[in-house]
């Protein structure tokens, strides 16, 4: 996608010199645009801890370059431990969107099947496909999305379409185009009339610094609000859609996404309006059955709630905005009940968000 009118992709192994990879650090934006580079294992680990990267997607195609990263660090006669360290390290960063486990164990497989002479060009091609498979995946969530977004704008007679997101499922959360976002990007492709409610997503602002951020540059119409707005606005017929990303859904249809987005579901179905989750497969934990009970979800630490941060005469900010003496809870997610889900667009298309319907799009995962 396109910031100031120039196509970016947020990762990318840098020309001319494949032991560094670059990433767009996402803790300067909006304010300012800086890439930084990654050259071993810790430097990944760091950049995943400290949220340089976030998102779903993007953690786990992080997370393959990560052990590509590790293997061109690795010293031969210690390779196999050199690998399993930066599995393990990698997989501590961040508990709850399960895409991160999903590219260290499909690179270790990979690199296991090889010979030592391959391995390294093989952790480099797997990094790769996981970073393409992202990029189209989120391509075609645009396609089968879209004709949600059509659908409403033909109902509404070519009247503007409202859409409401949490959090960034943008392409900053994913290599590129986006979860949530693609078919907001693809409808507007298409030529309709849309307009997007973006969530501020306190504590980390992620709505306000990146969603915000990306519609601007796309050239999305969009307003930015307080988290706690969302009811209001589908009270009042404000709201023909909610379409959120997704951090980890279970098998059954529960779906773990930025703290907040529970609240937003249930607004959702006391006003019937439409709620959308849209995620690619690597999304998918085909393990669980209950999110309530079983996703991991991440505590974060009590300064982002209890601190602002932001642009001051220049000069980014972080400012105290409660007492330093209270205590602070900091969950970084919550669970939707698969029940208030009206349905899940992956790249495969779009399904009810139950085992039945989830299976009808994956029927190679039914055993
Ligand atoms: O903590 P983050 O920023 O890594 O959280 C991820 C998110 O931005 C959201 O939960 C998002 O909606 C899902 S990620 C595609």
């Amino acid at each position: 996608m396109k910031i100031n009118g120039l196509p970016y992709r947020t990762i990318w192994v840098k020309k001319d010199d494949p032991s560094t990879v670059q990433i767009l650090d996402q803790r300067h934006l909006p304010h300012s645009l800086v890439i930084a580079d990654l050259r071993s294992v810790e430097d990944v680990a760091r950049a995943l801890k400290e949220m340089q990267v976030r998102g779903a997607g993007l953690i786990g195609v992080t997370a393959g370059y990560g052990m590509y990263l590790a293997a061109l660090k690795a010293a031969p006669g210690d390779f196999e431990a050199s690998m399993e360290y930066a599995a393990a390290t990698l997989v501590a960063t961040r508990p709850t969107a399960v895409n991160l486990a999903w590219a260290v164990e499909r690179q270790q497989r990979a690199i296991a099947a090889c010979s030592p002479s391959e391995r390294l060009q093989m952790a480099l091609l797997v990094a790769q496909t996981i970073a393409d498979e992202d990029a189209a995946s989120c391509r075609r969530i645009g396609e089968h999305g879209l004709a949600l977004i059509q659908d409403i704008a033909e109902r509404k007679h070519g009247q503007t379409v409202n859409i409401l997101t949490h959090c960034n499922a943008g392409w900053l959360a994913f290599v590129d185009y986006g979860s949530a976002t693609a078919p907001i990007y693809a409808a507007q492709a298409a030529g309709i009339g849309l307009h997007v409610w973006v969530d501020e997503t306190r504590p980390r602002s992620q709505g306000a610094k990146l969603t915000a951020y990306e519609l601007l540059h796309q050239g999305v119409p969009h307003t930015l609000i307080a988290d706690n707005t969302g009811g209001h606005l589908m009270q009042h017929g404000m709201v023909d859609l909610v379409i959120v990303g997704a951090d980890r859904v279970t098998r059954t249809g529960d779906v773990a996404n930025k703290i907040g987005t529970y609240l937003k579901a249930l607004a959702a179905r006391d006003n019937d309006v439409p709620f959308y989750v849209a995620l690619p497969s690597t999304s998918f934990d085909w393990r669980m059955r209950d999110g309530v009970r079983e996703i991991p979800i991440e505590e974060r630490g009590g300064e982002e709630v209890r601190m602002v941060e932001g642009l001051c005469e220049g000069q980014v900010k972080t400012v105290l905005v409660a007492p330093e003496g209270s205590p602070v809870a900091n969950y970084g997610f919550d669970v939707t009940p698969a029940r208030l889900v009206s349905g899940l667009i992956s790249e495969r298309g779009i399904c009810p968000s139950t085992e039945a319907g989830i299976l009808g799009l994956y029927p190679e995962r039914a055993s």
